[in-house]
């Protein structure tokens, strides 16, 4: 079953271009509900740590360098059926194939600096949220 929470980063060349406010305006305009959120900057040790799924990929190592290149926003979103519509609002992970109207469409500059980031399952929303905050608050 569906749960109701997701993931993102908003990404180094995003954040440092100072699109964070276009980029949360989007997502709010299209349901989501911020239930947590901070600026943070990783270390290429813990950015690794964070895509560790991907280590054995050729693009990991530049994966790492850029996402400790700067400042990021981590956030966890709230909407029903959260992961699969966060998915299409940001749209493909490249953005050349990404659809019209997406954040990924509107801001990304490559496949590698791609805005945003989205988590891919509820599984993989809970442990991402948890890599940066320890405790949600209930309002
Ligand atoms: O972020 P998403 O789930 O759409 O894609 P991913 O396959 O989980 O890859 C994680 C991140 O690695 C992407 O968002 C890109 O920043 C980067 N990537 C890359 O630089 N080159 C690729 N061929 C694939 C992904
Ligand atoms: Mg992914």
């Amino acid at each position: 079953m569906a749960t109701n929470r997701t993931f993102t980063m908003i990404k180094p060349d995003a954040f440092g271009d100072g699109k964070s406010g276009a980029i949360i305006k989007m997502i709010e305009e299209a349901g989501f509900k911020i239930i947590a959120a901070k600026v943070t900057k990783l270390t290429k040790e813990r950015a690794g740590q964070f895509y560790a799924v991907h280590k054995e990929r050729p693009f990991y190592s530049s994966l790492c360098e850029y996402m400790s290149s700067g400042p990021i926003m981590a956030i966890i979103l709230e909407k029903e059926n959260a992961v699969a519509d966060f998915r299409k609002l940001i749209g493909a992970t490249n953005p050349a194939d990404a659809a019209e109207g997406t954040i990924r469409k509107l801001y990304a500059k490559s496949m590698e600096a791609n805005a945003v980031h989205g988590s891919d399952s509820d599984e993989n929303a809970a442990i991402e949220g948890n890599f940066y905050f320890s405790k949600t608050e209930e309002f």
